[in-house]
């Protein structure tokens, strides 16, 4: 965003020099859009953005009283998985950046349809700074025709977690740490998160317990609440889809 904003600032300085009055409004737009982008993303980062641009995160691990934690974690297989969708009563999904390397944005159209069936309360939670870039959730989602009304922004949506009866986490990670709100000594804490682990039960579908953006343990993998679904998102997600389209079926 600051470089969006940087060119549009260059642009201006352009329009100064060959006298075009068009090319200095429109830069000064860029220039200012910019601006507030970035400090948008850094609000919702909670850092400086002298931080952003020279902190940099990945060098700090999970650490609680000098000891580095192990994480112990709880498998769900695909059928579970299913299983848990079907008793549910409301659903909210939290993507991030391993929906959008997946390319499984259009597998969640389907997992939608198959909740609109069973009358699923079912929503995207949307982390602002989700992905690698401003709106990526957005724009992925809406690719996928998902409605923008299923599609709910962090702060009206955190409070809600609390009540629903699964959470399912697709190739999201830093933005449902709760090390942002209970370890001071990580390099995300005071970053507003998702309130994922807050849910009666979470799955996180990711292919490891390989680390975020951030470079730093979750400790929700291994709160009792959260069950771990390893392997790509497009793939196991349209497993579960296939499940739920199967038991459809079956009741006719
Ligand atoms: P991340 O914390 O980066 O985590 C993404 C996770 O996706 C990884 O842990 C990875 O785990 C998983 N993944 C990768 N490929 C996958 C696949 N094919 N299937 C399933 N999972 C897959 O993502 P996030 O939660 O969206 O957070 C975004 C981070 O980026 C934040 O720290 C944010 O500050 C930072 N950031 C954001 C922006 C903007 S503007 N959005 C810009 C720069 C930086 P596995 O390897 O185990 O699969």
């Amino acid at each position: 965003s600051l470089l969006n904003s940087l060119s549009g600032v260059a642009a201006a300085i352009a329009g100064f020099a060959v006298n075009d009055i068009l090319l200095v409004a429109v830069g000064g737009i860029v220039g200012a859009s910019g601006l507030f982008l970035t400090q948008i993303m850094c609000k919702a980062m909670n850092r400086s953005l002298v931080n952003v641009l020279l902190g940099g995160f990945g060098q700090t691990a999970v650490v609680k009283g000098g000891e580095e934690e192990q994480i112990v974690v709880r498998e769900v297989g695909v059928e579970e998985a299913a299983m848990l969708f079907d008793s549910a009563s409301s659903v909210i999904i939290v993507p991030g950046y391993g929906m959008a390397v997946a390319q499984a944005q259009h597998i969640m159209n389907e997992l939608s349809e198959q909740c609109e069936k069973r009358n699923i309360d079912f929503r995207f939670a949307i982390h602002p700074v989700a992905g690698r870039m401003p709106g990526h959730m957005n724009v992925l989602l809406a690719e996928a025709n998902i409605s923008y009304d299923k599609m709910v922004e962090m702060d009206q949506i955190n409070d809600d977690f609390a009540n629903t009866d699964l959470v399912l986490v697709v190739g999201a990670n830093d933005v449902v740490n709760p090390a942002a709100r209970t370890n001071p000594n990580s390099p995300i804490y005071g970053m507003p998160i998702l309130n994922a682990d807050k849910a009666r039960t979470v799955i996180v579908c990711k292919r490891s317990m390989g680390k975020g953006y951030a470079g730093i343990e979750n400790e929700l993998f291994g709160y009792p609440n959260c069950l771990m679904l390893f392997g790509d998102a497009k793939a196991f997600v349209g497993n579960i889809v296939k499940e739920l389209s199967g038991a459809s079926a079956a009741h006719g």
